[in-house]
């Protein structure tokens, strides 16, 4: 359970996908994937649900996929035989949801309310569904609640899309957000492969958040001050002075600092982690591999 939803987390992106043709599938996956989404819950809504996630598990095993809208004990036994790796379910139902854990299924149920919500604490649950969360009262309801369960996560679904993303994503007590945003059923019915990968892309760029920050000129440049003035006139959002260490270092920022090392080396950038700087737990910046020219790069969260 614990590994599922710490990749979860590391992607901050749930897509809700809707199926009516399994043929579809593999190529909404691919889609998904190449836009820097590898995640995908298909929902049993439809009667392609079983099969889809079967191919997909087969032709895309890097994927983390589970299975949504779950509605009963049969559904979790099809949907994990075609290789779900985690159950999504509307709402807490208690049958799905203790076969679940009896079997040690990653599950999120859809929670609410406190009823629900102390339903899932009761079956060792740490993290939910709030769902569907606009329409039940968005990011104000969801801190209510959040309010007296103080070790609960949410995943947020039902109405998220590119312009709340981020504020969900911003309240710590949420691990990713759920969503059907970037794949909608007429875009997988037109067969817009390149528009979902477009929507994947830009979803994952607004929740990383990528800028540059600082930029420190390092004191073996032969006219540090000259080169700060530069950069300063390129970089006109960002702080650009002479360092004080030989190197220099260009800071760039992001809102997710775990999340945006997972995304990134994934797309092949290498970390130097020994370069790491923590809080307790919390890592705060940490330096990439390579270097640009003189400039050692930062990657931090702000
Ligand atoms: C779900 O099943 O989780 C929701 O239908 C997804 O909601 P959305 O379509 O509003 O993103």
């Amino acid at each position: 359970m614990r590994e599922v939803l710490d990749r979860i987390e590391k992607t901050g992106i749930v897509p809700v996908v809707v199926l009516e043709d399994a043929e579809k599938a593999v190529p909404v996956a691919k889609a998904l994937q190449a836009g820097g989404i590898d995640c995908a819950e298909v929902t049993f809504r439809t009667a392609a649900a079983e099969e889809s996630i079967g191919r997909i598990a087969k032709e895309c095993p890097s994927i983390l996929l589970g299975a949504g809208t779950v509605l009963s004990v049969e559904q979790v036994k099809k949907a994990v035989d075609a290789g779900a790796k985690f159950i999504v379910t509307p709402g807490f139902n208690p049958s799905v949801v203790s076969y679940c854990v009896e079997h040690q299924i990653p599950v999120v149920p859809g929670c609410m309310d406190t009823n629900a919500i102390e339903m899932a604490l009761e079956m060792g649950l740490d993290t939910v569904k709030f769902f569907p969360a606009e329409a039940a009262g968005g990011l104000k309801m969801m801190k209510a609640l959040a309010g007296p369960y103080v070790n609960l996560k949410f995943i947020p679904t039902g109405g998220v899309g590119k312009d709340n993303l981020c504020d969900y994503l911003s309240f710590r007590k949420v691990i990713a957000c759920g969503g059907s945003w970037m794949v909608k059923g007429d875009l997988v019915r037109a067969e817009r492969y390149d528009e979902i990968e477009r929507l994947s892309r830009e979803a994952v760029a607004a929740m990383l958040h990528l800028r540059i920050g600082r930029i420190q000129v390092g004191s073996m440049c032969e006219n540090p001050a000259e080169h700060a003035d530069l950069l300063h006139s390129v970089f006109l959002t960002a702080q650009t002075e002479e360092g004080a260490e030989a190197e220099g270092c260009i800071e760039i920022l992001t809102d997710h600092l775990e999340r945006a090392l997972y995304h990134l080396e994934k797309q092949g950038i290498a970390f130097d982690m020994d370069t790491a700087v923590r809080d307790g737990k919390k890592m705060r910046s940490v330096d990439f591999k390579k270097k640009a020219g003189e400039f050692r790069i930062r990657l931090a969260e702000k």
